[in-house]
């Protein structure tokens, strides 16, 4: 028998997305499915979620599930089963699943996701009869209570479930007041330092950390950096802590949604073997953001625009980028400044620079078929997607030597390309000195068709699909669960 396990998070690809988390929740059903794990997945019912379910079968129905009335309603994640936590004082609100159309969290978030961590460790205690769970899995502080509520106040008389706390971001760690604390439904007991206290209030990622059997995060390298205190953020310490319970599993893709040779969104479709093809994509993309034909290469950049990503720091090196004959497409939102610091450069060089403020799935999907390069200049990367989406399409990333971007990408230097393994562009440190540096090996190797086409060829037969991962993690939540 299938083990079932219940794996919940704020976001899930096709239903709702901010991130690469809602990329990976929407493929881990499929990715364990031929490891003998039966996944479902459980999500709130913002109003995309609601339109997209249509009428669901309710499965339960709370009078009061942190203050509020809610129901659990049963549908499907593709092939997968999906239930929805429907609290319309909770979720159903205009704006984004975090925050308000004004762009300001949520005041009452902590509420929100108690919420869905409630009604998960209820699922795990057996709240709906045809519905065992072996195991629960929380992604990022929005899931983590979960595994708080599951270790402090399950289900009466309840079988205990291992549980696995994946972090997607140490940056985004779920602080609130100590006031919260008296709402949650939580025992005294639970107010310890090994508990749900974090410095005098309550830390949600830190509770389920605490909580979890196993802690894993998106990548081997992110694993031991937030075992420091620059990438760890205040929880370094907490990780040293749990020793060999804390492991790095690489997302991987989705080739249902990410494949050059059957996207839907591109004008030509194309493989390693047919690159050339490709000019048409880019042709289009140029159309599209205004841009000269030029003999340099093409850079793309899909991102939130943020200190993380390193935006500043590319903002600094355009003129260069410009100057060395290289161009840039821009697709990605967030910082106000930044939006309007990429729109003045895009003024200032006009058939150069196009941007494009704003989230568009489809658009970005075109990029990775057209550009030449796509530019990840992350501060930290936990694992990242963006990459693993250029390998694929032949869009050579450029990229930060960190986190996941350290262990995907293999940099162009002579040794790599004689042994004929390397995959793209690394750098080390983020300034402007390393990234007009990393630019410039850029467009050199751009000039070098046989050794860029080598480069492209390389990343696109690299495997990031889920194969491996989902392997992974099936065998972790057997772990866990034991003989049965
Ligand atoms: P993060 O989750 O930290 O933002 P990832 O690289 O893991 O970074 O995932 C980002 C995901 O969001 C990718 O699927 C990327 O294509 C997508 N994305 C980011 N910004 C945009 C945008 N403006 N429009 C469309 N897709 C975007
Ligand atoms: C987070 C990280 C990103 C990672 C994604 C999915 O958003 O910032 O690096 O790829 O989660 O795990």
């Amino acid at each position: 028998m299938a083990l079932n396990v219940l794996s919940v998070a704020s976001e899930a690809v096709p239903l709702v997305k901010t991130g690469g988390l809602a990329d990976v929740v929407g493929a881990l059903p499929a990715a364990v499915a031929p490891y003998g794990v039966a996944m479902t997945t459980l999500v709130p019912g913002y109003p995309s979620v609601m339109a997209a379910i249509g009428k669901a079968r309710t499965i339960h129905r709370y009078d009061n599930l942190l203050g509020q009335p809610a129901r659990l309603v049963a549908a499907k994640l593709g092939e997968h089963p999906l239930i929805v936590l429907d609290a319309p004082n909770f979720f159903a609100r205009d704006g984004g699943p975090y925050a308000g159309p004004d762009g300001k969290d949520w005041a009452d978030n902590w509420r929100r996701f108690a919420a869905l961590g409630r009604a998960a460790a209820d699922l795990a205690g057996g709240l709906v009869k045809a519905r065992r769970f072996d195991l629960v899995h929380a992604h990022d502080w929005q899931a983590a209570m979960a595994l708080a509520y599951l270790r402090f106040a399950p289900v009466k008389d309840s079988k205990p479930v291992p549980s696995v706390m994946t972090i997607h971001n140490m940056a985004f760690q779920g602080y609130f007041g100590r006031e919260v604390f008296k709402e949650l439904g939580l025992p005294r007991s639970a107010w310890k330092f090994d508990g749900v206290e974090y410095h005098g209030g309550v830390g949600m990622l830190k509770a389920g950390m605490e909580a979890a059997s196993v802690i894993t995060t998106v990548s081997p390298t992110y694993a031991q950096e937030i075992r420091d205190a620059e990438f760890g953020m205040g929880l370094e310490g907490l990780v040293v802590s749990r020793g060999d319970r804390v492991r790095g599993i690489v997302n991987g893709i989705d080739p249902a949604e990410w494949d050059p040779a059957n996207d839907r969104h591109l004008s030509a479709n194309y493989t390693s073997r047919t690159l050339g093809k490709r000019v048409a994509n880019k042709r289009a993309l140029e159309a599209d953001f205004g841009l000269e034909p030029g003999d340099g290469p093409l850079f793309i950049v899909v991102s939130r625009l943020t200190w993380q990503k390193g935006m500043d720091v590319l903002l600094e090196v355009l003129d260069h980028l410009v100057g060395i004959g290289g161009r840039l497409a821009l697709l990605g939102s967030g910082d106000a400044a930044m939006e309007s610091e990429f729109r003045a450069a895009a003024t200032r060089h006009p058939g150069k620079i196009g941007v494009r403020i704003g989230y568009d799935e489809a658009l970005s999907h075109r990029m990775q078929g057209g550009g030449d390069a796509i530019l990840v200049p992350s501060r930290f990367e936990p694992c990242g997607l963006t990459q693993l989406y250029g390998l694929a399409y032949g869009c050579v990333p450029v990229v930060a030597r960190t986190g996941g971007l350290a262990d995907t990408v293999i940099d162009a230097n002579l040794a790599a390309r004689e042994a004929g393994t390397a995959t793209g562009i690394q750098f080390s440190g983020l300034d402007y000195p390393t990234l007009a540096a990393a630019v410039s090996r850029t467009v050199a190797l751009y000039h070098q068709p046989d050794q860029w086409k080598a480069v492209q060829r390389n990343g696109m037969k690299a495997d990031f699909t889920w194969k491996n991962s989902g392997k992974v993690y099936a065998e972790l939540y057997h772990e866990l669960t034991g003989p049965r």
